[in-house]
């Protein structure tokens, strides 16, 4: 279907712990989490199979990224303190990607600011 579709877009919807520049910068706050040993190594392996597939579309013109929602509160963070931005707050830069233009960036890791580190 997305082969038939005049503007396919993929988007893979990651997490900023998948950056393992910013877990392991020590003036990010994620150096101090504890080791997340799932979650995080799947975001990071999520980010590459966007690299990839973005490698292997770049013929079809189908576009793929990685989008970050940033914190928001849903079921998932619900006992985590602290968390204000809404589940419509981090489908903002998930819609961005998935509507954009032909001559958009493919491949890449975003959040709502722009490039996330890899
Ligand atoms: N919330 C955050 O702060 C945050 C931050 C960064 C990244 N993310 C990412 O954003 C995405 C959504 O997270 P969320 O916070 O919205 O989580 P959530 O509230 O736990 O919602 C997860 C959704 O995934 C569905 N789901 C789970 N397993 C599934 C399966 N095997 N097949 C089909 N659907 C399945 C659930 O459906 P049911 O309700 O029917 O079970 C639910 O609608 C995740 O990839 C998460 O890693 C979230």
């Amino acid at each position: 279907l997305l082969r038939r579709s005049p503007r396919a877009r993929i988007v893979n919807v990651t997490s900023g712990l998948g950056s393992m520049t910013r877990m392991t910068d020590p003036r990010d706050y994620f150096t101090e989490l504890p080791a997340n040993l799932g979650y995080a190594p799947s975001k990071s392996a999520l980010n590459h199979i966007t690299v990839q597939y973005a490698k292997h579309l770049a013929p079809e013109a189908i576009l793929v990224n990685a989008a970050d929602p940033g914190p928001c509160a849903t079921d998932f963070t619900k006992d985590f303190p602290g968390v204000t931005r809404t589940a419509a707050d981090g489908a903002r830069i998930v819609v961005h990607l998935a509507t954009l233009e032909e001559n958009g960036p493919t491949g890449g890791y975003f959040n709502e600011a722009g490039l996330v580190p890899w």
